[in-house]
């Protein structure tokens, strides 16, 4: 430092108030920090107790409402311990799942090797409740003959708490939202009760669990594993692996901007105590009043450069009708917006250094009234963001509402892949082929996790969620092939989860489907899940059972037992499948069963089908083959 003796003083003074100033700024965030570290939800862990013996002779129910003592399910086979509940609306459903996606993958089987068992830590829960949970738990574990190794318990409050506290499992329940907040995974534990082994989390890994599970068969136990508790707490925050790193860099990207307007405002004021007249902050604003004089070398040289960067088409091909469209208001928004960031941030810039203490710029009164300038400001922009709003909301309907007609392709997302297929059967994966200039809808579902369908040239993104079918559309304007990804992580493998879509002049497009047409077309294929689904033992007439027929139902107006009338349309016919007493038909008994985890959602696809070619004249796929 060069500056004389009282300059430096001075300097300290101000350094030292600034210091103050900066902590008093950043002391919210620290504290916030420490709350996030700190257990999300105070009184919720997993604690490890390895080797504990739990309380065998607590008393609960099974599924089917008879009560038991713990110890029922211990004698010789190792357990695999879930808690949860059955209205859990967020981890619980995961871990059940992530735990059967794991246990499918073992050599041992449930019931033969081990027995699974899953407490409520809910004392309102039902057994019927816990039987539901059992039928989608095995239904997805898909093994044959193993659901006598599937427990599911239900049971006092103090029963739960007992259990609990001997396995460390501290929840704690939320009366305002009627959740319970708790931490996710399983235990192993040991034939005799003992705990063995912990497995936190939700992801697991078989070959682990495998030998925690021989462990324990031979009465051993395992050690405490490290692993950061996930929390099922809607409204207190899950607590990952990253949470801390995402802290500390917002913590130093803070202290740096903070250190960086301070610094600023010290140098600008050290500045100004060595030249008071003319500062380098009026040097500043000396160059832009030049610059807005007249243009300069420097202005002439760099502008056509940052023309052309700017003005490069940043975006990916526009290879859809919808395509110029999202591009022109994405484009729109980005320069309204970037006028008005500029404009404001610019003009602080400038009134701030212009117009700073001690400056000698002018400062007449003011002589306009300023509530109209205000007025005209707020109306200016209120009109100008309503635009976009309209102007959004019509391409966002013109996205969500399919045409009549076209072509409708199916595809089924699972881990990791695209399963398209086409209306006379041809099949393809990782692949769309598509006709040029023909609008094309996608009728779409996933079996597993939520993914979702994204084609960039298309502008199309349109997510993908098990249990559910959801449309898109588009109209391709070029021939080529485009990029299809999967845009929703879904696991491991969801970077590969890309393919292409083959846009082919509709002659070429023709050609390319009939060289497909030695299969079954869907519908064809749903009739033989028709029959092989035993559907058609009581839906084919006549039958022994008094079943709505299905013929020309597709597409009409079908009123139900308690008065209301329902179009069948796909989603109909897939609720009828999977939640049959939801609509039930005017004169018929609830007698369908529901085949929610029997009938994977690529099988609803044809079956709906084949429902909907009944609704054709002369249009019964039994006797017809696919037309090319
Ligand atoms: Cu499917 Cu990511």
């Amino acid at each position: 430092m060069s500056t004389g003796a009282g300059h430096n003083g001075f300097f300290r003074a101000r350094g030292a108030r600034c210091i103050a100033f900066c902590v008093a700024l950043l002391a919210p965030l620290l504290t916030a920090r420490a709350a996030a570290l700190a257990p999300a939800a105070p009184g919720v862990s997993f604690d490890q107790r390895i080797g504990e013996q739990l309380p065998l002779d607590a008393t609960f129910r099974d599924e089917t409402g008879t009560p038991i003592h713990l110890g029922t399910y211990f004698d010789h086979q190792p357990v695999v311990l879930v808690f949860g509940y059955s209205r859990c609306p967020q981890l619980c459903a995961v871990v059940s799942n992530a735990a059967v996606q794991m246990l499918r993958v073992l050599r041992p089987s449930a019931g033969r090797d081990y027995t699974v068992m899953y407490v409520s830590i809910d004392p309102t829960d039902t057994p019927r409740d816990l039987a539901a949970l059992k039928r989608r738990d095995t239904g997805r574990y898909g093994r044959h003959g193993t659901a006598s190794g599937w427990h599911y318990l239900s049971g006092s409050e103090a029963s739960i708490l007992r259990l609990t506290d001997a396995a460390g499992f501290h929840f704690t329940y939320d009366p305002r939202s009627k959740l319970y907040a708790h931490a996710s995974g399983f235990i192993v534990v040991t034939p005799a009760g003992r705990i063995a082994q912990y497995f936190l989390g939700i992801d697991y890994a078989p070959k682990d669990v495998a030998s925690a599970l021989e462990r324990a068969a031979a009465g051993q136990t395992g050690s405490t594993v490290y692993s950061l508790l996930l929390l099922c707490a809607r409204g207190i925050g899950i607590s990952g692996r990253y949470g801390r790193v995402i802290w500390v860099t917002l913590e130093i990207a803070v202290i740096l901007t903070v250190l960086a307007v301070f610094g600023g405002i010290a140098w600008m004021l050290r500045q100004e105590r060595k030249s008071p007249r003319r500062s380098a902050a009026s040097h500043v604003a000396a160059r832009i009043d030049a610059r807005a004089s007249g243009p300069r070398g420097l202005y002439h040289g760099v502008a056509p450069l940052i023309f052309a960067f700017a003005f490069r088409d940043w975006l990916p091909p526009r290879a859809s009708t919808l395509a110029p469209r999202v591009d022109l208001i994405f484009w729109s928004l980005v320069g309204v917006s970037a006028l008005l960031v500029f404009g404001l941030v610019g003009s602080n810039l400038y009134f701030l250094i212009r117009y700073r203490r001690g400056s000698l710029a002018p400062r007449p009164p003011v002589k306009v009234r300023t509530a109209y300038v205000e007025t005209a400001w707020i109306t200016a922009t209120t009109v100008v963001f309503l635009a976009f709003f309209f102007w959004g909301a019509r391409i966002y309907l013109m996205e969500e509402r399919p045409p009549a007609g076209g072509l409708v392709v199916a595809v089924t997302a699972r881990q990791w892949m695209w399963d398209v297929r086409h209306e006379n059967g041809r099949r393809e994966f990782n692949e769309l082929h598509v006709p040029l200039g023909e609008d094309v809808r996608l009728q779409m579902t996933s079996e597993d996790v939520i993914h979702s369908f994204f084609v960039p040239a298309f502008r199309l993104k349109q997510d993908v969620v098990p249990g559910k079918q959801v449309t898109a559309w588009f109209r391709a304007t070029q021939a080529g092939t485009f990029h299809l990804f999967c845009a929703e992580y879904c696991g491991t493998v969801h970077s590969g989860m890309i393919g292409d879509v083959i846009v082919m002049p509709p002659e070429q497009f023709a050609e390319w489907l009939s060289r497909g047409n030695a299969m079954e077309n869907l519908a064809q294929r749903g009739r033989r899940l028709f029959l092989r689904y035993n559907c058609s033992g009581c839906h084919d007439q006549p039958a022994a059972v008094h079943a709505p027929p299905l013929a020309g139902v597709y597409g009409s107006l079908v009123p139900t037992r308690d008065g209301r009338m329902v179009r069948a349309d796909d989603a109909y016919v897939r609720d009828s499948i999977l939640q049959p007493q939801k609509d039930i038909v005017a004169g018929y008994e609830p007698l369908m069963p529901s085949f929610q985890n029997v009938i994977p959602e690529s099988d609803i696809l044809d079956l709906i089908s084949y429902v909907k070619s009944l609704a054709e004249p002369n249009a019964d796929p039994r006797s017809r083959r696919a037309q090319p």
